[in-house]
């Protein structure tokens, strides 16, 4: 993965046809999404359960390009090598996850994968300062982890303002999760976001037999910003 801070729309597959995720894989890459965002969710951290490292794995051929994995689990570091094993490009934990972030970010780029920070939104931004140097990507979560299809969170536009001023030159992606719209997207932008997750807002609508939709969709937050 080389980096860059153009704009990159990466689809939650949340909101994918859960029979079906292979080919709603394919059919986002071939509308235009850059990345696929992959929600991993423990029943702990956060109250509901997706996908373990044998979904993820069976996944993987399906996407040509980058596969973000998203881990809201307590704790992490048992399962980080997992993941990496099942392919993702990019493995984020979370700040709120446990005492030893630094640790686990190290973890993180032992397997080769990127390390991506992500912080809930009612998390300050003072604990980032000294795992910049560990941190490839930070997600600020825009809504409290767990679901889809929640409404954006208009505080944390200022956090990823904070954050873009905090990370200067280093090459760190800062990426949004949650509510992203055309009304939200440009906000976020603005302040100096560049990767785009958004479930709702690209599935909505559309399905692997109406793709064309997902594609307008993918379009509509391009455009927006
Ligand atoms: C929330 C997840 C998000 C979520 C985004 O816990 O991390 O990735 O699926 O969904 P939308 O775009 O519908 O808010
Ligand atoms: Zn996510």
């Amino acid at each position: 993965m080389t980096f860059d801070r153009s704009l990159k729309i990466a689809p939650s597959i949340l909101s994918a046809d859960f029979a079906n995720f292979g080919a709603e894989c394919r059919a986002i890459e071939a509308q235009g999404a850059d990345w696929v965002h992959v929600d991993v969710m423990d029943g702990h951290f956060v109250p509901n359960l997706t996908f373990g490292p044998a979904t993820c794995k069976a996944i993987r051929p399906h996407i040509k390009g980058v596969m973000d994995v998203h881990l809201m689990i307590a704790p992490v570091e048992t399962y980080i090598q997992a993941y990496a094993d099942a392919g993702a490009d990019v493995i984020t934990a979370h700040l709120e996850a446990g005492p030893h972030i630094h640790r686990t970010l190290q973890a993180i780029r032992a397997t080769g994968a990127k390390a991506g920070l992500a912080l809930n939104p009612g998390t300050g931004i003072e604990a980032v300062e000294y795992l910049l140097d560990l941190t490839d990507l930070i997600c600020v979560m825009t809504v409290n982890p767990g679901f889809g299809g929640q409404s954006f969170i208009h505080s944390q536009v200022e956090k990823v303002r904070k954050l873009r001023a905090m990370i200067g030159d280093r090459p760190i992606h800062i990426e949004i999760d949650g509510g992203v719209t055309p009304e939200t997207a440009p906000l976020v932008v603005a302040a100096g976001a560049d990767v785009l997750v958004a479930g709702s807002a690209v599935f909505k609508g559309g399905s692997v037999d109406r793709p064309e939709v997902y594609g307008q969709n993918i379009r509509a937050i391009r455009a927006s910003v």
